[in-house]
């Protein structure tokens, strides 16, 4: 973690914070979070590193996913410890991991429509409750490069409306540039949208080793910037801290 942390400092990222994943709780997989009994460990390494580094402390974040039947566990362990904020992500759809490559056939036996409406339909949801302040990689259901072939701007039109009365702002996400679909998450298309119904942006390096932290940031500025934006939002203690942007 503390690399992590030094790889932003380098780069002179204004701030950095940490969204590891929280423990999911409908099924125990090391390879997409970490275990219940690693929660506490996670927080204190990051608050360890507070204490280390004054000039530079990290945000305590955590990534949350949508799931409904364990809404109260999340929120449970969300209310447990003092977050500056929460990444909220749809990444199953019932028991189908969408963004999984082993789940990947799963596409091809389905309406790619209709899939797009049941996962943003989930992020709808997921806003709606009030756990998150961000949405993360908002349109990842297009990982593997399925596309609708229907209009989606009214859908998008309807997700930008209710994120923004849900006081839910959204990730720009890199990581899509290195999976088959190439490119970032969200599209110019969703971001300009987002764009128009106030819905604020912050950043995420969706890093998994330290060299991915601020991956192609000057992209997602870029992108950021083509959609309309000048400034971006950081977080503490839950609440938004918006800057211009660089
Ligand atoms: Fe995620």
């Amino acid at each position: 973690m503390e690399e992590y942390l030094l790889a932003a400092r380098d780069l002179g990222l204004p701030e950095m914070g940490f969204a590891d994943h929280l423990p999911l709780f409908h099924i125990e997989d090391p390879t997409l979070t970490m275990c219940q009994a690693d929660l506490p460990l996670y927080i204190d390494g990051v608050l360890k590193l507070q204490e280390k580094y004054p000039d530079y402390p990290p945000r305590l974040g955590i990534e949350a996913d949508y799931i409904v039947p364990h809404l109260d566990d999340v929120a449970a362990a969300l209310a447990r410890y003092e977050f500056d904020y929460v990444y909220g992500s749809v990444h199953f759809i019932g028991g189908w991991g969408i963004d999984q490559s082993r789940f990947k056939f799963e596409f091809e036996r389905r309406d790619i429509n209709e899939v797009y409406e049941i996962y943003f339909g989930l992020v709808m949801d997921a806003a709606r409750t009030g756990l998150f302040d961000v949405m993360t990689h908002l349109d990842v259901v297009k990982k593997y490069g399925h596309r609708p072939t229907r209009d989606m701007k009214p859908l998008y039109n309807e997700v930008a409306a209710t994120l923004a009365k849900s006081n839910v702002a959204i990730e720009l996400n890199a990581s899509g540039l290195s999976k088959p679909v190439g490119e970032i998450y969200p599209s110019l298309e969703i971001l300009e949208i987002m764009q128009a119904h106030g819905v604020p942006i912050t950043f995420g390096s969706d890093a998994h080793k330290p060299t991915q932290v601020g991956r192609e940031f000057d992209r997602l500025l870029e992108l950021a910037r083509a959609a309309g934006y000048s400034d971006y939002v950081g977080f503490a203690g839950r609440r938004r801290v918006p800057q211009p942007l660089p």
